[in-house]
């Protein structure tokens, strides 16, 4: 079996410079969607045909295992079917997909498959309430597919029949070849209508059979903004409900969104408005408070992220205690029991099991030990404008509030800076370092006062 996926047309109802395949949903563009359906089902081809945007469609989705043609001109389905008959092998069947068609199922692709074995065309209809603007289905009167019409060739009658074509369908590819090269564009719309293959199909004696998908939302196709808000709900509601199936509890499946893949382990909780993009995965009875985004993430088991934080490319070890308000940046990797608070945020910063950073500090390129106590508004100064150094501090240190850390330097384990210190040398290790001037009160001090007006 061979796959080709349409995705010439421009797509200008977008009102955007992106091409419209490459408009993402649920943080994949539509084509990349139905590539991955496609991969699914391990075609021995897979071939896009592109026009419009292309280099860029190109440049995006380029991958060894796809083969790319190009329709210069956008004549119709049918002609765009051509432009990749010769990308493929003339055996076997072909199945044509749509790359603004992004929901379609693997599965309702095998059922399809299965009933076009290796002879047959196999057809994907849906019946609608309002079937204007698609091309209906024409039965005889036992029920056997005759040909499709379009909507703008279409008369009264064919008008009322409400079984339309999706315009996803599998055919014997030889047969394909041929009957695509005898289509002509002498109708309504002067274009090369791949539909027209069903008509060929029955006048060679070749049977055409019709399936439909379990749900309707397979194969909605997006042409603009709207259309893709509304299949993004869609989405995100099938991702919710498949959460909730494997027993996530989350506090409003309607305010969820995932744009990747969330791995959830068993008593995961997830309050509302969070957002996970790439690769998340929430080990068990891990609780991620309201208003999160997680992006690139690992989470301990029993982790509990408080609202409004912000985490990307880290690793959290089991325990540990986030936010709120807290932000991770890449290559924070945070061991079991570590508490980080609100306006803390650590950049390519690892840190040992116990240690807690609770409020307003900025920990970045540092490597720090077990048990450390880094207070309220310390920072690493770890950028001299031109290179990046590292801080490094050692188990069971206290960093007093409000400490500047100027790296590269070192705090010794179990070393104390007092409050204040601007460290610029290394701390040795149990002592206190301080760097301060005394303090100084002078007594029967005088308070200026304000000069009266003149
Ligand atoms: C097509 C079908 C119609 C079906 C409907 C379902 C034909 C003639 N008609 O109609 O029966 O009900 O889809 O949505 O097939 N494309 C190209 N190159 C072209 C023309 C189209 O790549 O030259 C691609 C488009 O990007 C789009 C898809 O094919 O993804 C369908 O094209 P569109 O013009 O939307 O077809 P419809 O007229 O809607
Ligand atoms: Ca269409």
């Amino acid at each position: 079996m061979q796959i080709v996926i349409l995705a010439a047309g421009q797509g200008k109802r977008m009102n955007s410079r992106l091409p419209k395949v490459l408009q993402p949903l649920a943080g994949q563009s539509l084509l990349g969607h139905v590539l991955q359906t496609s991969r699914a089902l391990a075609p021995q081809a897979l071939c896009v045909v592109y026009g419009h945007g292309g280099d860029q469609v190109r440049a995006a989705l380029d991958a060894p295992d796809l083969r790319w043609a190009e329709q210069t001109q956008q004549l119709g389905t049918g002609h765009a079917v051509q432009q990749a008959m010769p990308a493929l092998a003339g055996e076997g069947s072909v199945l044509v997909l749509y790359g603004d068609v992004p929901l379609i199922r693997t599965q309702t692709l095998r059922e399809l498959l299965n009933a076009a074995g290796d002879s047959r065309v196999a057809l994907l209809t849906v019946t609608l309430d309002e079937p204007a603007g698609y091309g209906r289905i024409l039965r005889d009167a036992a029920g056997k597919v005759l040909a499709i019409v379009e909507e703008k060739d279409a008369d009264a009658g064919q008008k009322a029949i409400r079984e339309v074509n999706t315009g996803i369908l599998c055919a014997p590819a030889h047969l394909l070849c041929d009957w695509l090269a005898r289509l002509r564009n002498d109708n309504a719309q002067g274009e090369y209508y791949l539909t027209d293959v069903i008509g060929m199909a029955v006048g060679d004696g070749v049977e055409v059979v019709a399936r439909q998908p379990a749900q309707a939302w397979e194969v909605l196709g997006v042409n603009n903004k709207a259309q893709l808000a509304e299949l993004e709900r869609v989405h995100q509601a099938n991702l919710a409900r498949e959460l909730l199936e494997a027993g996530v509890t989350l506090r409003d499946p309607t305010r969820i969104d995932i744009r990747g893949e969330l791995v959830c382990g068993r008593d995961v909780e997830i309050d509302v408005g969070c957002v996970f993009e790439g690769r998340v995965t929430l080990a068990d009875g891990v609780k991620v408070g309201a208003h999160s985004v997680l992006r690139d993430v690992r989470v301990g088991e029993g982790t509990e992220i408080k609202p409004f934080c912000h985490f990307d490319g880290a690793e959290i070890g089991a325990g540990g205690v986030l936010g709120p308000y807290a932000r991770l940046r890449p290559g924070t990797v945070l061991a079991e029991d570590v508490h980080v608070g609100n306006f803390v945020e650590l950049k390519n910063a690892q840190v040992a099991a116990h240690s807690k950073a609770n409020h307003l500090a900025y920990v970045g390129d540092a490597t720090v030990g077990s048990r450390v106590n880094i207070g309220a508004g310390v920072i690493t100064c770890n950028y001299d404008g031109a290179n990046k150094h590292r801080t490094v501090i050692g188990d069971d240190a206290f960093i007093g509030s409000d400490c500047q850390l100027v790296a590269p330097v070192t705090v010794g384990a179990g070393a104390t800076l007092g409050a204040g210190t601007t460290l610029t040398q290394d701390a040795p290790v149990e002592a206190l370092t301080l760097s301060r001037t005394r303090q100084l009160s002078i007594t029967g001090w005088q308070r200026p006062v304000k000069k009266p007006k003149a």
